[in-house]
């Protein structure tokens, strides 16, 4: 799959979040510079540092200390004041409110609703990034015992196309399943 140049200059360490699915949380959220965002977990960054990006101010949750330390370095690679590391479990006591997008990208994001839920501000959205279809069951399930509305599941399936001079067709290699994004507003 073609990553390009603004995130081929990131470090990784866990699984990110792919420029694919990045882009339509955007899109789909309408997230802008007036945006507050909130995001666990925090992983190498990827997609923290795509909203901080085009965000007003973005605060992320991880658990690992190793990982957080990728994030740092993806944050200053990018030259991002905006962007708010914190080791903490997103399941647990958080201090945010009223942010306008939650997105979630780990396993169990379902437990993490109910933070969600009262640090959104009222029509704000949630994203959960879930690679299985059992975690997007149980987490529309959470998603709805909070009277979370407009809910929308789907999947991006990106095809590279090989274009040659004996002709054009959909490439027989790529990254096919990332994950299914669940988005829902409060
Ligand atoms: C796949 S990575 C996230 C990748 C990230 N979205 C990116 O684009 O780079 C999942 C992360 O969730 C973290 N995590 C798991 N449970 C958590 C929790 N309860 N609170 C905060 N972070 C958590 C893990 O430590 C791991 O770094």
């Amino acid at each position: 799959m073609f990553i390009p140049e603004s995130y081929r200059r990131l470090k990784r360490g866990p699984q990110v979040i792919l420029p694919k699915d990045i882009g339509i949380i955007i899109a789909y959220t309408g997230v802008n510079r007036n945006s507050v965002c909130l995001d666990a977990g925090t992983g190498s960054g990827w997609l923290a540092v795509s909203l901080a990006r085009i965000c007003k101010q973005v605060t992320s949750y991880d658990l690992r200390e190793d990982f957080l330390k990728i994030a740092e370095r993806n944050k200053v690679i990018e030259g991002l004041d905006n962007l708010v590391l914190k080791k903490g479990d997103i399941t647990k006591k958080i201090s945010e409110s009223g942010v306008d997008l939650v997105t979630l990208d780990m396993p169990d994001s379902q437990k993490a609703i109910k933070n969600a839920h009262k640090a959104l501000k009222q029509e704000g959205y949630i994203c959960g990034y879930l690679p299985h279809m059992e975690q997007v069951t149980k987490f529309v399930k959470e998603l709805n015992k909070y009277k979370f509305r407009n809910i929308a599941t789907f999947e991006v399936i990106l095809r590279d196309m090989l274009v040659r001079e004996e002709g054009m067709r959909p490439s027989t290699k790529g990254v096919w399943h990332t994950a299914y994004l669940v988005f829902a507003q409060k």
